[in-house]
C-alpha cells in the first residue's frame, strides 16, 4: 500500500516543498491542495488563517492522508499548534531557517524574507530571539512576491523591480545569508541570486522539512534522491487550477 501524504499552502508555493518530499519518497501518493481562492494568507489575521487551515485539513483527512505537510510558513506559524491539538494525525510544518542562517553568516548579519504574518508571529519571534545573540537578524516582507508567483511571473522587469524593493534593504544591511521564509519565494530564487550576486547564500528550508516528513512516517532517508518523473500526485485548488498547474510544470520539469 502506498503512503498517502497531504500537503497544503495558500497557493502554488508549497510545490517547492512537494518537490523536495518526492525526491525522498518517490513511491508515495500525494494530494496537494492550493487554497488559492483565499490567497494570500500573509496579510490575513491569525484567526482567518487558522479557520482556513482547519477547513483544508478536514478536506485532506476525508481523502485518507496519513500525514499533513503544512507547506506554508504563514499557516504553520499561525495554526500548527491548534491543528495538532485538534486532529489526531501528524503535521509537519515549516521552520523559519534562522538557525542555519545564524551558523552560516560571515558578515554577522542574517536576513529573513517572509510574509508580514509570519514575521509578526510568536513562533518566529521566539526563534529569532534565540539566535540573535550570535548575529544580527534583519527581516523584510517579500512584498508582492506571492502575487508574482501565482501569476507565473518569475522574471522580467516587473518581477525584478518587485524583488529588488524587498531584497535590496537586506543587502544594504550587510546580510550575506538570506532565509526564504515563505514557500513561494524559492520560485524567485534565480532572480534573487542574480540581483544579490554570488556572495549571498539563500536558504530554502524545504529539504530539511522533507527529511522530517520521512522521519515522521518512520521511513529511512534514502542515500540517493530520486527524480520525480512518475510521481502519483493529485493537484487540487479551492480556486482556479491554472496557476497551480503552471508552477507544477516547473517542478515536474
Ligand atoms: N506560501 C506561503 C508561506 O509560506 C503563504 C504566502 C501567502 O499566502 O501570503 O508563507
Amino acid at each position: 500500500m502506498k503512503r498517502c501524504i497531504g500537503l497544503f499552502d495558500s497557493g502554488s508555493g508549497g510545490l517547492s516543498v512537494l518537490r523536495e518530499v518526492v525526491k525522498l519518497l518517490p513511491d508515495a501518493r500525494y494530494i496537494y491542495y492550493a487554497d488559492n481562492a483565499y490567497c494570500p494568507y500573509g496579510n490575513k489575521s491569525r484567526d482567518y488563517i487558522v479557520e482556513r487551515s482547519k477547513a483544508v485539513t478536514e478536506h485532506l483527512l476525508h481523502q485518507g492522508v496519513e500525514v499533513i505537510v503544512i507547506a506554508c510558513n504563514t499557516a504553520t506559524a499561525a495554526a500548527v499548534k491548534e491543528l495538532r491539538a485538534t486532529y489526531d494525525i501528524p503535521f509537519v510544518g515549516m521552520e523559519p531557517a534562522v538557525k542555519p542562517a545564524a551558523a552560516l553568516t560571515r558578515s554577522g548579519v542574517a536576513g529573513v524574507l517572509a510574509t508580514a504574518s509570519t514575521l509578526g508571529a510568536e513562533k518566529y519571534r521566539t526563534t529569532k530571539s534565540y539566535y540573535e545573540g550570535g548575529c544580527r537578524i534583519v527581516e523584510h516582507v517579500g512584498k508582492g512576491f506571492v502575487e508574482l508567483v501565482e501569476a507565473g511571473i518569475l522574471d522580467g522587469p516587473e518581477a525584478e523591480a518587485t524583488v529588488r524593493a524587498s531584497l535590496e534593504p537586506l543587502l544594504a544591511e550587510g546580510a550575506d545569508v538570506i532565509v526564504l521564509g515563505c514557500t513561494h519565494y524559492p520560485f524567485l530564487l534565480p532572480l534573487m541570486q542574480r540581483i544579490a550576486g554570488p556572495g549571498v547564500t539563500f536558504i530554502d528550508p524545504a529539504p530539511a522539512v522533507a527529511r522530517q516528513v520521512v522521519r515522521v512516517l518512520g521511513e529511512k532517508i534514502p542515500g540517493r534522491t530520486a527524480g520525480n518523473h512518475s510521481i502519483d500526485i493529485q493537484l487540487e485548488a479551492s480556486g482556479e487550477l491554472g496557476p497551480l498547474t503552471r508552477i507544477y510544470g516547473l517542478v515536474a520539469g
